[in-house]
């Protein structure tokens, strides 16, 4: 086995070439569904060639109340798949799994992080859903309507999720680590005018006040009519009369019974918010039928789902990964999923692997971030715990360094089970580029090859496809059936961001290269989007938060190499006349990101300076202070630069 060798291409670096190569074994590849690369290109072949027979045959295995006419009608950036069909995600994730077996099946088995446990069966999880549904038409929540949720990771914020799909109301999920002004720019943007929080929620020992962020959020609002507050903690709140109601007590007013709504395949299911390259993060639309059909499809073959599995995303619901992985995807396929409503390292940094243990988990779905972290803490807190349930591990958020994939293969997966290390997005709904566990060989650090029906390609900026090796745009060059719909409220914003830079395809806004056996390695974003922890930050967002502080004057935000984030924001920014850099200020504007938009976005660094360097046409020049945050030595050139000496004190730390 070699280790990695290091090769630049023209138009994006690449510096790790890794050879190690793991197969997948062959009892895992006996019993898989897809149990080998022939089968799996095969497959894929066919997936893309004739997408209609394909994603005809996988959305049979779901539920529609009236069959569609047409698989897809596709004109360039609209997609309409499942056409004239009708159904319901939450009749799929639910109702369909009650007349077998599955009815008392365990659905959400849910762990708090004071400890707390709760098994819910599908046939409970059905009555709560029918019975919150009751409670938002009772609310006035009609078809159509977006409702807002802000919650922590409780069973109910996947209850209130499908119940708004079961009455054709469109759920806007909000982080419960985003703050008030978050949820204002949001509540704004998607014109809901319901909210479903709670009193609080735990995380690392304390609570976090949902409710008294939503009051902020609120202040001289009067759109919003209605918030229903679970209660969670018991933590002393606010409840303003008559807008404010408590779930429990509407609970007494309702029945369990709630027929569900037929709805055209093409109805917004929800709407997701995220960061782009403006400062206005995005409403990302998705539908019902292909977003449904996408999640059940790749959960089914990604996972490699099995009746009896225990199934573990550790994703909050607030992200896509939750929507997809945690709700939709698994209790579409009626499997057992676990949730776990805190942080990792609460009480001691092994409470996963003890929940792993306890609960005798079977696969495990985290984040490259998460693994940092587990690293960093030590490898006795995993020995402690039997892990010998688990038989398939994944990643999803960002690329994972070869280091940390060998580290989860050795000491989480005891080099016995798979690692999926899955490719996708906010906006692709599922699963795009990751191995299947019995077909793929997998090597650490890529995400392997294209999932059934994606036809993915790197191109260079003229839109040619690069020979294998060289670095490039990753482009989708075929519709699928969860990619989004749409940006709220915003057509032109769509096409132009998302259609328009590569001529006839979707653009990724990723850089990546294909090796010679056709894997595709991301490199990141080309785009001025962060990725911390996993998550997309725009960097106009945070720097337009920045700007919002009453003593700054400009503000630059650049990325720089983060053993456990991936990514740190480091912010460089000017000062309005009459106030003084100093490490309160720093503190200050700190704690000011960290209101403004959540504390992901709070900066690593600040670095005050005189003047940003710019371009003569008044551009910043972001590349040359990534590389000053980076501590890297200024390369390229600087000939278009204003006042070259900024540069010289930035480089110095000179404030
Ligand atoms: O840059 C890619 C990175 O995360 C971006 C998508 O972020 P978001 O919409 O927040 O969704 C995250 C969860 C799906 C991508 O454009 N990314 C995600 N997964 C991977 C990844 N980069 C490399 N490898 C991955 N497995």
């Amino acid at each position: 086995m070699s280790k990695t060798t290091s090769k630049a291409s023209k138009t994006i670096e690449s510096h790790l070439i890794e050879n190690r190569v793991f197969k997948p074994a062959a009892d895992f590849s006996k019993k898989a569904r897809i149990g080998s690369l022939a089968e799996y290109r095969k497959l894929h072949a066919e997936s893309v060639k004739s997408p209609d027979k394909f994603w005809g045959r996988e959305a049979k295995e779901l539920h529609w109340l009236r069959k569609w006419t047409k698989v897809l009608d596709w004109k360039l950036p609209n997609a309409k798949w499942f056409v004239g069909g009708k159904l319901n995600a939450s009749v799929n994730c639910l109702d369909r799994h009650l007349e077998g077996p599955r009815a008392n099946k365990a659905a959400i088995i849910w762990e708090g992080e004071p400890g707390e446990k709760r098994v819910i069966t599908y046939r409970q999880l059905h009555r709560e859903v029918c019975k919150f549904a009751n409670i938002l038409k009772r609310n006035g929540v009609k078809k159509g309507d977006r409702v807002l949720v802000y919650m922590p990771l409780v069973p109910e914020a996947a209850i209130a999720m499908l119940a708004c799909a079961r009455i054709g109301a469109v759920h806007s999920v909000v982080f419960g680590g985003f703050s008030a002004e978050s949820i204002k720019d949001r509540l704004a943007d998607s014109g809901a005018r319901v909210i479903v929080t709670a009193d609080g929620g735990y995380r690392r020992g304390q609570i976090v006040s949902l409710k008294q962020n939503v009051d902020h959020a609120l202040k001289g609002n009067d759109a919003v009519k209605r918030v229903i507050v679970f209660r969670r903690t018991n933590l002393d709140i606010h409840i303003e009369p008559g807008r404010d109601v408590w779930w429990h007590r509407e609970l007494e007013y309702v029945s369990a019974d709630c027929p569900a709504e037929h709805l055209d395949s093409e109805h917004p299911l929800f709407i997701l918010y995220t960061s782009g390259s403006t400062g206005k993060p995005k409403g990302i639309l998705h539908s019902t039928g292909g977003y449904l059909v996408g999640t059940y499809a790749s959960t089914k073959y990604v996972f490699d789902l099995k009746e009896e599995d225990v199934y573990w995303c550790t994703a909050d619901i607030g992200w896509i990964t939750g929507h997809s992985y945690l709700v939709y995807g698994p209790l579409a396929n009626g499997a057992t999923c676990l949730m776990y409503e805190g942080a990792p390292n609460w009480p001691e940094p092994d409470r996963f692997w003890k929940l792993i243990a306890d609960y005798g988990v079977t696969i495990f779905y985290t984040a490259p971030t998460a693994i940092r972290a587990f690293m960093k803490w030590g490898d006795h807190y995993l020995q402690k715990h039997d892990l010998s349930s688990l038989r398939l591990l994944g990643t999803v958020g960002e690329p994972i360094n070869p280091e940390a994939w060998m580290w989860f293969h050795k000491n989480v997966g005891h080099e016995r089970c798979p690692i999926v290390d899955t490719w996708w997005q906010t906006e692709t709904g599922a699963h795009m580029i990751t191995p299947l566990p019995g077909a793929t060989p997998c090597k650490p650090g890529t995400a392997t090859l294209p999932f059934f029906g994606i036809d993915a390609a790197i191109v260079d900026d003229q839109g040619n496809e690069v020979p294998h090796g060289e670095g490039g745009k990753l482009v989708i060059r075929k519709p699928w059936p969860s990619m989004l719909r749409g940006i709220w409220g915003d057509k032109t914003r769509y096409r132009k961001q998302y259609w328009s830079e590569v001529k006839g395809a979707y653009f990724t806004g990723d850089g990546a290269r294909r090796d010679k056996e056709g894997n595709f390695w991301i490199v990141g974003r080309i785009d001025d989007v962060l990725n911390v922890a996993g998550h997309r930050l725009g960097t106009a967002e945070v720097e337009s938060s920045l700007v919002s502080h009453p003593s700054v004057a400009e503000a630059a935000v650049v990325g720089r190499p983060d053993e456990i984030k991936g990514q740190g924001v480091v912010a460089f920014v000017t000062l309005r006349s009459g106030h003084r850099p100093g490490e309160k200020l720093k503190e200050q504007i700190r704690k000011h990101v960290a209101e403004a938009i959540g504390p992901i976005a709070k900066p690593d660094e600040i670095r005050f300076a005189e003047m940003l360097p710019k371009t003569r046409s008044g551009k910043i020049m972001r590349r040359l202070l990534k590389q000053i945050a980076g501590g890297q030595s200024l390369t390229g050139d600087t000939s278009t630069l204003e006042d070259l000496s900024v540069l010289t004190k930035l480089s110095k730390g000179e404030e």
